[in-house]
Formats: structure tokens, C-alpha cells, sequence
């Protein structure tokens, strides 16, 4: 007997966006399970959520936390990230540039959410509409940068955006009804945000629980065509 209403999974679960999906999720669910993974396991989780463990920075957790789904899967929200190390602030300008640094950035950012891809996707329903979303941000537009500066996290989400449409195309030939987007969650009040909300309108500053509804709203409205792109939280594609 196949599960009528497939699995979902949050990875970054112990983050404040994933947090809020964790909850929101079970709410408007017609999932039959909901698998919540973060590094250390969440201590909250609603009945029906079962928790895992994964580091997006090292792949055997991903190979073995994926091992441990039981698909199909019909959504995966990779909602993952950092903008910087603590004790050490975005780059202000090119004479901040720190290799190692930025290999961790593009680990955490662009290297994780493939890997996360490469393991999950296979899991994803064949003969059915399902949703592949990675949290990305506006910042990574190559076109909306008219500010500079934010090396490593501009260029690990740009590059995460094209990992996001290759992994698309390739999608949509063995499962023509995925659909794989990144989506910015806009600005919200989460440990990576703290050092830069004071300069953010208090109505451009949206609370977890908000941010989850909005991208489960966003999800909710994406349709088949829509795959490979990046949406806002308000449901407009943000050009590359
Ligand atoms: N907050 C904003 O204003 C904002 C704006 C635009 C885009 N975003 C994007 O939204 C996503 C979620 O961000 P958030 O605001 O919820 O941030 P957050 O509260 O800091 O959560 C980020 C999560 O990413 C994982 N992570 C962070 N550093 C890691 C590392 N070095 N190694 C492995 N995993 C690591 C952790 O997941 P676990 O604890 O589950 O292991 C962490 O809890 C990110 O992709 C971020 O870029 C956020």
C-alpha cells in the first residue's frame, strides 16, 4: 500500500526559519510524516514530526539522513545558511577577502544545499507534483547588486541559484511535475540577521512565524513552469 500523502523534510531545522517551518508545517499538513533535521537534534517538534540529525557540511550525515526518509517525498525546504562567522562580519571591501572563509561560506551555502540535492532528489514522488526549495536570498541577484560588498555570501547564493536551475532541468526529465526554486524569505529576526536589523524598517522586519507562512504560501502557489527560478516571499521571481 503506497502512503497516500507523501513525506515532507526540513533540513535546518534548528534555525530560526526552519524552526518556524517545523511548526507551521504539521498545521496545513497532508504530509504523513514530516522528518525535521538539523545538526543537534530540535528539541520542540509538533506530534507527527520525526527528528534527525544532518550537517550539510559533511556529506555522509547527508547520505545517511536521506537513507533514513522513507519516500517519496513530495517537499524538501533546505532552509540552511550563514552570513558570516562569529567574530567576523560579511566583507566590507575586497582587502577583507579570507580564503578559508570563504571556502566555509560556499560549504555551508552552496556546496551543502547541492549535496542536499544530490541525496534528496531521488527520494522526490515520480507521478506527482512535488517541491524541492532551497532558501537563497535576494543579495544573490547579480542584478539587484547595486551596493557591492558581502563577498562571500553574494557569490555562495549566486552560485546556489545556478546549482538551484541545473538541478531543475535535470529534474524535470525524470519528474516532470518538480519543481526546484530558491526563495528568499525577505528580512527576518533570526540569529543571522541580529548584527544588521537596525537599519530595517520594523515592518520590513518579519518574525519567523511570519517568514514560514509566507514560503509555505509561495510553495504552495508554485506551479510546474516556475521550476528553476528564484521567488521572493512575496511570490515574484527575482531575476539572476
Ligand atoms: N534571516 C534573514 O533575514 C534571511 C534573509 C535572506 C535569506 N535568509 C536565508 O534563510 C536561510 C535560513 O536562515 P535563518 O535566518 O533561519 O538563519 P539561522 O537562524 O542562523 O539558521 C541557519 C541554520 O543553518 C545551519 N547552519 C548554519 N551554519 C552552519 C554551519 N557552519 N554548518 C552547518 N550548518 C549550518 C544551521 O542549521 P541547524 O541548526 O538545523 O543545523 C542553522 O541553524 C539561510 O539560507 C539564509 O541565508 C535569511
Amino acid at each position: 500500500v503506497t502512503a497516500p500523502f507523501p513525506a515532507a523534510v526540513i533540513i535546518g531545522a534548528g534555525g530560526g526559519i526552519g524552526g518556524a517551518l517545523v511548526t507551521a508545517l504539521p498545521k496545513r499538513s497532508d504530509h504523513d510524516m514530516i522528518h525535521a533535521l538539523s545538526r543537534q537534534i530540535v528539541v520542540d517538534a509538533p506530534p507527527g514530526v520525526r527528528r534527525g540529525v544532518i550537517d550539510v557540511t559533511d556529506e555522509e550525515t547527508i547520505r545517511q539522513a536521506a537513507a533514513a526518509v522513507e519516500g517519496p517525498v513530495n517537499l524538501v525546504i533546505v532552509a540552511t545558511g550563514m552570513l558570516h562567522e562569529a567574530g567576523r562580519g560579511p566583507e566590507r571591501a575586497l582587502r577583507d577577502l579570507d580564503p578559508a572563509a570563504l571556502a566555509r561560506i560556499f560549504a555551508v551555502n552552496t556546496i551543502g544545499p547541492a549535496l542536499v540535492l544530490k541525496h534528496f532528489a531521488p527520494l522526490l514522488s515520480r507521478d506527482r507534483r512535488s517541491v524541492f526549495a532551497l532558501l537563497s536570498a535576494r543579495v544573490g541577484s547579480i542584478s539587484d547588486n547595486r551596493s557591492g560588498g558581502w563577498y562571500g555570501y553574494r557569490a555562495s547564493k549566486a552560485a546556489l541559484n545556478m546549482i538551484v536551475r541545473s538541478a531543475a532541468i535535470e529534474l524535470s526529465r525524470s519528474r516532470p511535475q518538480s519543481i526546484c526554486v530558491g526563495i528568499h524569505p525577505g528580512t527576518v529576526d533570526t540569529g543571522l540577521s541580529k548584527p544588521f536589523q537596525a537599519n530595517v524598517p520594523a515592518d520590513k522586519l518579519f518574525t519567523p512565524e511570519y517568514a514560514a507562512e509566507q514560503l509555505l504560501q509561495v510553495i504552495h502557489g508554485l506551479a510546474t513552469g516556475d521550476t528553476g527560478n528564484c521567488f521572493g516571499w512575496d511570490g515574484k521571481v527575482i531575476e539572476p
